[in-house]
């Protein structure tokens, strides 16, 4: 076996990367894949989201990071990997002591290896590793897209979403440059994260693209052609309802398809899961 590292990205906070990546990672579960999620974000929301709190955890990504700084090897990846109540579903979690790392990372030979050299040795032992990260530019993005064999970007519906499709875009595009990496988007998921905004979110996209010439379009339609202007692969385009089941999901650490079986919402996650079981055969 030798997995496949996705990783979930978004410099733009609050978008459904901590969501996505969790329900998406408990359908692979589900389908009986063995998954770690790695959490590389010191707001620590996939660890929680994943029923774990800071009193089950001895030691986290900081210190799997801060070893592979500075080549001592004193806590590896699997010291610090859970178990979590969904079988076949690990977590290798963070806490706000993972901010720390920002601070050590310049030590390491490549500050943009580090998670990629980290998490090689367990790859043999999961089918996928999830990778949830924070919403920033630095290092933990560069980190992540380093590791990841593919990228999921998770959109929300706000005013701003159109400006931080193009930067992600550009920013994912320097990175690529900067790291000779070929590394492609695989899916986008669009999360109505207020289903109020959503007539609002469909008007601002006409405006940005020719759409208006085709007022037939959907939101899902005319998202797609905007990420293509700006020649982001949109074949993979997933839209999440909006639903308070999310958030009772996340309070009870389980994703959603164990919460809640019957949700509209595991359908997506399990298109999402199918085109990455497909593409991994
Ligand atoms: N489909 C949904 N319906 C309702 N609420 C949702 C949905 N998806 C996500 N949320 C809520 O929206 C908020 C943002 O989602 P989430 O934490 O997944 O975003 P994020 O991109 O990981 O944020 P950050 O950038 O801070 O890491 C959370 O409170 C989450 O519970
Ligand atoms: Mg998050």
């Amino acid at each position: 076996m030798e997995g496949e590292c996705i990783v979930f990205a978004n410099h733009k906070g609050g978008t459904g990367k901590t969501t996505s990546c969790v329900n998406v990672a408990g359908e692979l579960a589900r389908n009986n894949r063995k998954v770690l999620v790695v959490d590389l974000d010191p707001q620590g929301n996939a660890t929680s989201a994943l029923g774990l709190g800071d009193e089950e955890i001895d030691a986290c990504m900081y210190d799997v990071l801060l070893s592979g700084c500075t080549s001592n090897k004193k806590t590896i990846l699997e010291d610090v990997i859970l178990t979590t109540e969904v079988k076949n579903l690990d977590t290798a979690p963070a806490t706000l002591d993972l901010s720390g790392i920002l601070t050590q990372i310049h030590k390491a030979d490549n500050p943009f290896a580090v998670l990629r050299n980290s998490i090689d040795g367990i790859m043999g032992f999961y089918d996928f590793v999830l990778v949830d990260t924070p919403p920033s530019y630095g290092y933990f993005l560069i980190n992540s897209v380093y590791a990841a064999d593919r990228i999921i970007i998770p959109l929300d519906t706000g005013a701003f979403t159109l400006e931080s499709i193009r930067d992600f875009t550009t920013l994912l595009g320097d990175i690529k440059d900067e790291l000779s990496s070929d590394i492609d988007v695989h899916a986008v998921t669009l999360t109505m994260l207020h289903d109020s905004l959503f007539y609002r979110f469909s008007r601002l996209l006409s405006n940005f693209t020719s759409s208006h010439r085709h007022p037939l379009l959907d939101v899902k339609e005319k998202v797609q052609v905007f990420l293509s202007i700006n020649k982001v692969f949109s074949e993979n385009l997933h839209v999440i309802p909006y639903s308070p089941e999310i958030y009772k999901a996340q309070s009870a650490g389980l994703p959603l398809c164990y919460f809640n079986p019957g949700h509209e919402i595991n359908n997506i996650s399990e298109e999402i899961s199918s085109g990455l079981l497909e593409e991994t055969g």
